[in-house]
């Protein structure tokens, strides 16, 4: 017999650790649309583990390509050295990327492609002689990881309150979530587009624009509850940001691969930034890696600032371009055209809209939003204790129902693999439907 699983060394990330050593939910084995759980129930994926698997679990391809290389080139340095899978993964990438987003550098996850892309926003006006444009843009409820950079352009309270200050020079626009006006729109909502010019109309009439090196925001704001932008406003941002010299940057590490039908959320919105920040599907998850996606213009920026002996970016890391993680973004990148899964993205989200749109008349639904494959469904908390709600649908979800769902406050947010078939669908709205009305009935 298995002796019991020792639970009280591991200090577990974004968990309540008290509550869930009282009752692990454990995983042991994935494939495809499914995990399983340690008992030995196969539970429907419906968040591609964190928004990161979009292929499906344990694709064959991409484990053999990870198989290979563990026994080919366990590491090698990308500091001064390097290793042809590095050069081979930046190329596919950028051919996949928005043209004119070409040079690629690498990370190992979300949170430091964030910080890479905010060093080489301040380091490319610095090095054009443009050091007085210093401060960064983030935007209420953004999420962009948990580095120093990131928490302090993110703008979820309870990622930053533990924290102090964190870096200075920083503000945010509003976040567009209104419930008031666009409650259970399909798509890009109708309302709040005027939202977009608070950044010349405040911020920068504020700050003066000379100042300000770059907007970072999420395309779709994912982990905060799913907010879609509304029409027009990404257009908005870019105008703004065009008219006065400062860098957009989209944080892609939910809306990149698929997740919206295209490769990146930049080609469905037609709204192309100066850095793409990322990470998740870009390996299917099956090895840590980000990335910044840059213009050539801010590269070459940088190659004309120094000389050729010189080194033109004190910034890296030692497992930036990590062989095993080259080996699974090629093998990755190569499944999704091969199977063309963004197109299959494109194609399922109308089912899926109109599925996850059924749950409106259920008791304490009080918003459903949605784009592409990611879908928020935002409920009443219950009286004087935010959280309880989501959290307890969740665990029925886990326990009783076989779906695996993921929640942020009291909002339901689902992003399941794109290979999500539609029964699959029907099944996973129907067993979220259930465990909504069970929990209604309780409490
Ligand atoms: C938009 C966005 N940026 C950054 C991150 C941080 O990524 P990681 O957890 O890989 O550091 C996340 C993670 O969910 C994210 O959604």
């Amino acid at each position: 017999m298995n002796s019991p699983l020792q639970t009280e060394h591991l200090w577990m990330p974004f968990t309540a650790n008290r509550q869930f050593k009282a009752h692990p939910r454990l995983l042991d084995k994935a494939e495809g649309m499914f995990y399983q759980s340690t008992d030995g129930r196969q539970i429907l994926d419906g968040t591609a583990g964190l928004w990161c698997v979009n292929a499906g679990h344990n694709h064959p391809k991409i484990v053999a390509a990870i198989q290979q290389q563990a026994a080919t080139l366990d590491f090698a340095p990308t500091f001064q050295m390097g290793h042809p899978l590095a050069f081979k993964a930046a190329s596919k990438l950028a051919e996949m990327a928005p043209a004119g987003l070409n040079r690629v550098f690498f990370c190992n996850d979300g949170s430091e492609g964030v910080d890479t892309a905010l060093k080489i926003a301040l380091a490319y006006h610095r090095i054009r002689g443009d050091a007085g444009r210093y401060r960064l843009i983030g935007r209420e409820r953004g999420y962009h990881g948990v580095g120093f950079g990131g928490i302090s352009v993110g703008g979820i309270a309870g990622n930053r309150k533990q924290f102090g200050p964190a870096l200075s020079g920083v503000d945010h626009l509003p976040h567009p979530l209104d419930i008031s006006r666009n409650a259970f729109s399909k798509g890009l909502p109708p309302h709040g587009a005027e939202l977009a010019a608070v950044l010349e109309q405040r911020l920068l009439a504020l700050h003066d624009p000379t100042t300000v090196a770059a907007v970072i925001v999420e395309p779709v704001q994912g982990s905060t509850g799913v907010i879609v932008p509304p029409q027009g406003y990404l257009q908005t941002l870019r105008a703004i940001c065009d008219k006065y010299g400062i860098l957009l940057i989209f944080d892609e590490v939910i809306t990149g691969f698929g997740r919206l039908g295209k490769p990146f959320g930049a080609d469905y919105f037609g709204v192309i930034p100066d850095m793409i920040i990322c990470a998740k599907g870009l390996t299917n998850a099956a090895v840590p890696m980000g990335a910044v996606i840059v213009t050539e213009s801010i590269y070459d920026a940088f190659m004309h600032a120094a000389p050729t002996d010189a080194i033109e970016l004190f910034h890296g890391y030692t497992y930036s371009a990590h062989p095993l993680a080259c080996a699974a973004a090629i093998a990755t990148l190569e499944v999704y055209q091969e199977e063309k899964l963004f197109e299959r993205a494109a194609q399922s989200a109308p089912y899926f809209e109109a599925a996850a749109h059924q749950l409106r008349e259920l008791p304490n639904v009080k918003d459903i939003r949605n784009l592409g494959m990611v879908c928020g469904i935002e409920l009443m908390p219950q009286s004087g204790k935010t959280t309880t709600r989501a959290y307890d649908i969740f665990e029925k979800c886990f326990w009783e129902k076989n779906v695996l769902i993921r929640t942020t406050g009291d909002i339901i947010a689902l992003s399941p693999p794109l290979i999500i078939n539609e029964a699959q669908i029907d099944q996973l709205f129907a067993q979220i439907s259930e465990a909504i009305r069970e929990q209604a009935e309780t409490k």
